[in-house]
């Protein structure tokens, strides 16, 4: 029987020369695959939520940059880079804290200015060959992430996760769940624990998805119900994603993170953040500086009810990610190891 886990999450359709994805709003009930083509299409792609994940978004900005300016009418390598350069900022404002985003799409511009010389259809070879290793990387560092991740954890552990840092926020494995797949294979018989991740519930519908279609044992809770989880010692270690590690080991990810966090500490179980080099950016010195982006209010009175569940003209706070004050964080995982603190990213 075909699962979830058989289709990538992102992919280039090389005979179609188009962007390969599954709209993420769709799931848990349908699975539908976009081909997109059109740069407005990637960027409401990104915008809405439809392919989702910090890793993932990189991922799908590089290969959508490739598909888009391959299709561009020019001969003049000058105005091929005046083009993509036009187009990679507009693709960059889709969503603003996620740094691979950012990440990826500077990697297509130097490779696109380092090659500048070359004649087009090389020149376009070479996006497309920097768009694919971006994902084959990321497949590997989630991979390495969740080996690492693993050697902290004990058979029979109750872990829990926020939000999705699952495969389908990334090209594979993962990384908040990378050591879970991992795990699974090798007989650990995790009890896993998915918040539902309010508002937008990619805990209930994405995470508790994949990781039961891979035959786990999966719980899904309200976000309200941690402490109590805890307080009853069920939980044995938190594992979360990121969407942007600042110098000083703050980290930016989803709302709510820093709420399990703190509770995390007062009951004494370790958490786990798990990141990617990808997702690392120390240009920014503190949690402070990375910028957070809002939403709109539908999404917490409107978007998931048959009736509004606010009255219509009442003020909604919407930020899509907090922070977590690096003293809460017992570690962070990456591909190169376990980094503890004090954390002192920098530029490599
Ligand atoms: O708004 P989303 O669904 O893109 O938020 C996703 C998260 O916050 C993830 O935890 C983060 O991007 C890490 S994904 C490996």
């Amino acid at each position: 029987m075909s699962s979830i886990l058989d289709h990538d999450t992102v992919s280039l359709d090389e005979g179609k020369n188009a962007l390969v994805i599954i709209d993420q709003t769709l799931l848990p009930t349908r699975t539908v695959m976009l081909k997109l083509t059109d740069l407005k299409d990637i960027w409401d792609a990104i915008y809405l939520l439809k392919v989702r994940g910090a890793p993932a978004i990189g991922v799908a900005a590089a290969i959508g940059m490739y598909v888009v300016s391959s299709r561009y009418d020019t001969d003049d390598n000058d105005e091929f880079l005046t083009r993509f350069i036009k187009d990679k900022e507009y693709l960059n404002s889709s969503r603003p804290t996620a740094v691979n985003l950012s990440w990826a799409l500077n990697r297509m511009e130097k490779v696109l200015r380092d090659n500048i010389g070359l004649p087009l259809s090389d020149l376009k070879n070479r996006l497309k060959e920097e768009s694919l290793a971006i994902l084959n990387e990321d497949k590997d560092m989630c991979y390495r992430i969740g080996e690492n991740a693993l050697s902290l954890l004990n058979k029979g552990d109750g872990l829990l996760t926020h939000c999705n840092a699952g495969q389908l926020a990334t090209s594979k494995y993962g990384t908040a769940t990378s050591a879970m797949y991992l795990g699974h294979q090798r007989g650990y018989g995790f009890k896993i624990y998915c918040d539902e991740t309010r508002p937008l519930l990619q805990g209930a519908r994405l995470t508790s998805y994949e990781l039961s279609s891979a035959g786990m044992d999966v719980t899904v809770l309200c976000d309200n119900m941690v402490s109590s989880l805890m307080r009853e010692g069920r939980i044995n270690a938190v594992l979360v994603g990121c969407d942007r590690v600042a110098a000083n080991g703050d980290v930016a990810n989803k709302i709510g993170t820093s709420v399990v966090a703190t509770v995390a500490k007062r009951y004494g179980v370790p958490f786990y953040v798990c990141a990617p080099s990808s997702t690392i950016d120390p240009s920014v010195k503190c949690g402070n500086d990375i910028v957070i982006e809002q939403r709109p209010a539908d999404e917490v009175t409107k978007m998931w009810y048959k009736e509004p569940m606010a009255p219509d003209n009442v003020k909604v706070y919407n930020p899509a990610f907090d922070i977590t004050d690096n003293e809460l964080i017992t570690a962070i995982i990456t591909e190169r190891g376990i980094l503890r603190a004090p954390y002192e990213f920098k530029n490599t």
